[in-house]
């Protein structure tokens, strides 16, 4: 099967716009199959930072196809931003971008939702990016919500009439906030028809006729695993599956189109809103850390908590979704630090070491580290893993040893140049 899913193991921010846009340039088509505006994928070329929320991070590379599929919600003015920069640097996107009916749009009320209702929660914040995307998944799964194919049914202002009946009482009573009116809605869904009409397909039939045809197919994750509504650190979750169990429904394909599985983990961790972060360094190390590595959201600017490598909840992410090999994203942060700690396993309050633990166990016990010497040389302009210094080769090593799988990539700059290609990694 030539089809290739990329999932982030981590929190995620794990550099997946990159590899992504890297990756896309030996496949045909690519797809987001969950999620929404939450995610900021960034792709540096030439010079250039682009960063894709709506869509698929493989656009900029001409020959490739993109899709955005059942599973994704969807904020058009976002959508709509991405395609004016696109217009206006002169990439043809047009007749290369298909969005899938079923797919749910996030309206306005969702974000002004999404941004009350994590206030509300106090100190049990999550601290989500606020860009609608818990409200809108869960309207779809209340069967509230307004669909991509519902814009073109001469339903659509009945459906609204529902949704308004619903959300008006929990905006006013609940929240003190002006009811929205059912016109300012059905207009704004009427430009936004008008706009992507060219563009509304069935992207789980493309994903079938390319791969019936031997086309390569990548699925291009947001978020990352620990962050799924059901196997991440609940409640401290996004709303969708960034794993490969949301491929298949995300989509609307057999699982057993997917594949290999490329899992990304940046080369230490960080996490980004509340929730649990076991290996979080709050001290200097993770100050420098945010700072070398610019850890900011992109999806917001806010600053990313930082701290090492986590392989035992890597191990979770790594037997829940299947993965074939690795990418280590980001070695180069790690460039100027004396000493990198690696987290290879949890002191249980028995005494015991976990070599696993899930996102979800409230009380992991205490992380056991390793601290390794940093090799303190520039690595940005290395290549191949033999040009690497010893000591971030035997760190590269010890990863993949540990995590047995082989590494496929490894990322040690921004721009597309700087990623090294391992002689394991299936489609060169
Ligand atoms: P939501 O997805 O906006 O509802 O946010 C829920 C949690 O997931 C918050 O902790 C966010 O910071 C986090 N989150 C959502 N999307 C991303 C992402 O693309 N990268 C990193 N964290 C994210």
């Amino acid at each position: 099967m030539e089809s290739l899913a990329l999932i982030g193991l981590q929190w995620g921010d794990e550099g997946k716009g990159k590899v992504v846009d890297w990756v896309s340039a030996r496949f045909d088509l690519t797809l987001r199959y969950q999620g929404g505006p939450n995610a900021g994928h960034t792709v540096w070329v030439d010079g250039e930072r682009w960063v894709f929320h709506q869509m698929p991070a493989g656009i900029l590379n001409p020959n490739i196809r993109v899709a955005i599929a059942a599973g994704c919600v969807l904020y058009p003015e976002t959508l709509f931003e991405e395609w004016e920069r696109l217009d206006a640097e002169g990439v043809e996107y047009r007749s290369r971008t298909i969005i899938d009916p079923r797919v749910h749009l996030i309206l306005p009320y969702h974000r002004l939702l999404d941004r009350l209702r994590d206030e509300a929660r106090g100190k049990a914040r999550i601290g989500t990016t606020a860009r609608g995307i818990g409200p809108c998944y869960q309207e779809k799964y209340a069967r509230y919500g307004i669909r991509v194919g519902d814009l073109f049914s001469p339903k659509l202002s009945d459906r609204i009439d529902v949704l308004l009946g619903y959300v008006n009482p929990i905006l006013e009573k609940v929240f003190d906030q002006e009811p929205f009116g059912r016109q300012r809605i059905l207009d704004d869904l009427l430009a936004v028809r008008d706009r992507i009409r060219p563009f509304v397909g069935d992207a789980a039939e493309v994903v079938k006729e390319y791969l019936a045809q031997g086309k390569k197919v990548l699925f291009e994750g947001a978020q990352g695993f620990l962050l799924d509504v059901d196997h991440g650190s609940y409640p401290y979750v996004t709303s969708s599956h960034p794993g490969t169990g949301g491929i298949s429904s995300g989509i609307g394909i057999s699982p057993k189109s997917i594949g290999k599985v490329i899992g990304l983990t940046k080369a230490y961790a960080t996490r980004v809103g509340a929730g649990p972060f076991p290996t979080e360094d709050e001290g200097e190390m993770g100050c420098k850390l945010q700072e070398l590595g610019n850890e900011f959201g992109a999806a917001t600017g806010r600053k990313r908590r930082c701290g090492w490598l986590d392989l035992p909840l890597l191990r979770y992410a790594i037997r829940s979704n299947g993965v074939d090999g690795l990418a280590v994203t980001k070695l180069d942060v790690l460039d100027d630090f004396d000493v990198i700690k690696l987290c290879i396993g949890y002191r249980r309050s028995d005494g015991s070491i976990a070599k696993e633990i899930t996102p979800w166990d409230e009380n992991p016990g205490e992380p056991v580290y390793e601290e390794i010497e940093g090799w303190r040389v520039p690595t940005d302009g290395v290549r191949s893993l033999e040009e690497l210094p010893d000591r971030a080769r035997a760190y590269l090593e010890r990863i993949s040893r540990e995590l047995d799988l082989p590494l496929w990539l490894v990322s040690v700059g921004q721009d597309r140049k700087a990623t090294i290609v391992l002689p394991d990694f299936p489609f060169k």
